[in-house]
């Protein structure tokens, strides 16, 4: 009996021991094939690192680490085996990539247009749009760039906006205090998106608004899914979500030009700047370049805005000290208001200085967009390291934001480590940089200040479920979509 236990057990021993030896033999495989054809000199140049399992790569890791509710120890796991060196070779998204984590690193991958394009995984192309800002010809860009932002930024822009933005979150306010419960998460989805369905259609019901929004999610859910196209899969719903997306907006833009044909008078917004642009030759944007830019801005315009929202709302009321803080701050604005003034002027806004560290602090610690796609168009070399032609450069702003040394205690919420500190060139990337740097950046901050304003000034928030595991992709949100309560608290002016 013994004997044959015995047998078992080096029988067993045999098997493990082929499968190491099978699994580093696959590993080993998959390395030499993804790094063929470099040379010597640049495979010896490339950062330290693991390329994982062929056609995986480190996928599942990077999917057990944020679905674990560890996120961090996706990267830690690299630091762990290689060393702080920054830079770590990986096959991601189906690419081999270099994922760069410092702030000098992703600062100069940034700022190099010269040696990196866009380098977003196929699968979420599809999603956002081949002729959006994700995968047009950089000159493309620029103009396309030049005549979107503008309107949406600047002095101007801004204060053009902030009487809907205010009057949109007066009324969501009173609205949410008079029910029983909300998600809280989704009321401020549908708020930020009716701004920008303001800002770039000037039109569309209510009910229109919320369907359109709730499409949104599910193409939001599928963004860095696995791209598995098969019915029950995340992508798989994105790809419809964005098919009616598509209808969608081919309808506005019928109708915009059936009554551009008849000369009835519109509000002029951004479809119809983008219907009249011409380029140099005097060609004009075609349909679907039109609606991949618009699905691509109301998309980037609600999506992230409305998550830190809850966020901030959900900090502050976590944090008594900062809500107090922050309240006195917005009482003294609305005290030194002329008593002839109806409602906020940018010069209130530019008051904000500590909600203003509230919302750094937030974009810090929440990091909606913890990562940026990047491909090298040529050998390129950042922080001592070569990232070779055609490979991806993933940008992790996530890492730059929790590092310790950048930031210490980086789990804290503080918004006191903002005194007095202008960061060090690539430290802060909330909205990323260089001429990729997100348009909406101003408009972003101005509607959650807006919002926070009227929320601290009379109203408080209370969490129905406030120990709610936390999901963190596609992006970081209780998978309660933080079920609440909105109550008036005070009588203070409004
Ligand atoms: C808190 C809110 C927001 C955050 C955290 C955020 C973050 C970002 C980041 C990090 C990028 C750069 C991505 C990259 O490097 O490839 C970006 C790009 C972009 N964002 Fe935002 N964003 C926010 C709000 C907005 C708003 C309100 C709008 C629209 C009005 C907007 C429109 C865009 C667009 C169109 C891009 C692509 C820019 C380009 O490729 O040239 N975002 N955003």
């Amino acid at each position: 009996m013994e004997g044959l236990v015995g047998a078992a057990v080096l029988l067993a021993a045999g098997f493990a021991g082929l499968a190491v030896v099978m699994s580093g033999l696959l590993r080993w495989a998959h390395t030499w094939f993804q790094e063929r054809g470099l040379g010597k000199e640049l495979r010896q140049a490339l950062p330290p690192g693991d390329m994982g399992w062929p056609i995986l790569g480190n996928m599942l890791s990077f999917l057990r680490a944020f679905k674990s509710g560890r996120p961090d120890s996706f990267i830690a796991g690299f630091v762990h085996r290689f060393g702080r060196t920054g830079m770590y070779k990986a096959f991601m998204f189906g690419s081999p990539t270099v994922m760069v984590t410092t702030p000098e690193g992703c600062r100069q991958v940034l700022m190099d247009d010269e040696h990196f394009v866009p380098g977003w995984p196929k699968a979420t192309v599809e999603l956002i749009g081949r002729k959006s800002f994700v995968a047009i010809p950089p000159e493309e860009h620029r103009r396309l760039r030049r005549l979107t932002a503008t309107p949406i930024n600047g002095h101007e822009a801004l204060s053009t906006y902030l009487k809907f933005i205010e009057k949109t979150a007066v009324q969501a306010l009173e609205r949410w205090a008079g029910m029983e419960e909300i998600e809280f998460l989704t009321e401020l989805r549908r708020f930020t998106f009716r701004i920008i369905m303001h800002i770039f259609l000037s039109s569309g019901s209510d009910s229109t608004m919320d369907s359109l929004e709730k499409v949104y999610t599910d193409l939001n859910y599928g963004m860095r899914a696995m791209a598995i196209n098969l019915p029950g899969f995340a992508y798989h719903r994105a790809l419809k979500a964005r098919k009616k997306l598509v209808s969608n907006l081919q309808s506005f833009l019928n109708e915009k030009r059936a009554r551009r044909a008849q000369g009835v008078p519109a509000v002029k917004d951004m479809m119809d700047a983008l219907i009249e642009v011409e380029d140099d030759d005097g060609r004009k944007l075609e349909d679907e370049e039109i609606i991949d830019v618009l699905i691509m801005y109301l998309n980037a315009g609600h999506e992230s805005s409305g998550h830190i929202t809850m966020w901030a709302t959900v900090f502050l009321q976590e944090h008594p000290e900062c809500f107090r803080k922050a309240k006195e701050e917005q009482v003294e604005i609305r005290r030194s208001m002329l008593s002839s003034q109806t409602g906020l002027a940018l010069k209130d806004y530019r008051k904000m200085e500590y909600l203003s560290k509230v919302i750094d602090e937030t974009l810090r610690l929440v990091n909606i967009s913890l990562v940026a796609f990047r491909e090298a168009t040529s050998d390129v070399k950042v922080n001592g390291y070569m990232i070779p032609k055609g490979w991806k450069a993933q940008v992790w702003y996530r890492n730059v934001h929790m590092d310790p040394e950048v930031y210490p205690q980086p789990k804290v919420f503080s918004p006191a480590r903002w005194d007095g500190v202008i960061p060090k060139p690539g430290t802060f990337l909330p909205f990323g940089g260089g001429s990729r740097l997100c348009p909406g950046n101003d408009l972003a901050k101005l509607e959650i200040s807006v919002f926070l304003h009227h929320f601290l000034l009379n109203y408080q928030l209370t969490r129905l479920d406030p120990e709610c595991p936390v999901r963190y992709l596609p992006h970081t949100r209780p998978i309660d979509n933080c079920r609440a309560r909105i109550s008036k608290v005070s009588a203070s002016p409004t």
